[in-house]
């Protein structure tokens, strides 16, 4: 048991996107290593039947039991609408997604009870955020936009650039005149477009990242099973591992972006054979 709080953390997304959750993870419990899975060679997810991004899903979970990992995060909206309750079921490991952690934000920070909620198609058709929302405030009116597009954009590193402020112009349109004055950004890869997304939406629209409220309810999730990593790794940040199912180098170059200290390798996983 004692060894198993040195384990790795796994943490997985259909592209780069689930690093917004990595980041807020480092920041938050410094200590933990990650082992990152990224499915680039099938994302987006967010288009994909449910029988689809399930089977990935699992596929990625069993790949990372073989890790050793002491706690899994489905960094994934669109995976944690459609698979959570059936992975939860498949594991033995802990694990969480986002979903609920966005929801609870939302509802904390609301005044007007009208939530907005951006995603991907999957996850604005699996209406998981209202259902989640329904259950913590009856009272809140959830109003749900699928920007399918967004995801490609940001896999693209085209976080700020002409075409995008264009595309959510008219992704966001609707939501303008909506009165929301709570928006979730309810995909993961969301959170790097944030400035395009709050300049349409206006200053008086608080974005909820449900990044900050994962990395919180993964710190008490450890804390709770006796798993937190009490051994601090000082300057040595070359700690975490990063797996893809392709295109290697270009997701090193876009998390790099991200993450701003240098990832030094990523794998190719032939996720398939999960
Ligand atoms: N980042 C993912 C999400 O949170 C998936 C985006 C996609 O692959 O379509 O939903």
């Amino acid at each position: 048991m004692e060894k198993k709080k040195y384990a790795p953390i796994g943490v997985f997304d259909s592209g780069v996107g689930g690093l917004t959750v990595v980041k807020e993870i480092m920041h938050q419990i410094p200590n933990e290593k990650v082992v990152y899975f990224g499915d680039t060679a099938r994302v987006p997810y967010g288009s994909k039947s449910k029988e689809t991004v399930t089977k990935y899903a699992e596929q990625i979970v069993r790949f990372l039991e073989q890790q050793g990992v002491k706690a899994i995060v489905v960094a994934c909206n669109t995976a944690s609408s459609y698979a959570l309750d059936i992975l939860e079921k498949e594991t033995d490991i802990p694990i969480i997604g986002v979903v609920k952690p966005g929801a609870k934000c939302a509802v904390e920070v609301t005044r007007n009870q009208k939530i907005g909620v951006i995603g991907t198609d999957a996850t604005i058709g699996s209406k998981m955020y209202p259902k989640y929302i329904e259950t913590l405030s009856p009272k809140a009116e959830v109003i749900g936009k699928a920007c399918p597009l967004f995801c490609p954009l940001v896999e693209e590193g085209m976080w700020e650039d002409p075409v995008t402020d264009e595309i959510a112009r008219r992704y966001l349109v609707e939501l303008i005149d909506s009165g929301i004055d709570t928006l979730i950004l309810g995909c993961t890869h969301y959170p790097l477009l944030r400035k395009t997304v709050q300049k349409i939406i206006g200053e008086q629209v608080t974005l909820i990242n449900p990044a900050y409220e994962t990395a919180r309810e993964l710190k008490e999730l450890l804390t709770k099973e006796n798993l937190l990593n009490d051994q601090e790794r000082g300057l040595n940040t070359n700690i975490h591992q990063f797996y893809v199912s392709d295109g290697a180098e270009k997701f090193k170059t876009i998390a790099n972006m991200i993450l701003k200290y240098g990832i030094l390798s990523t794998k190719v996983v032939q996720i398939e054979n999960y």
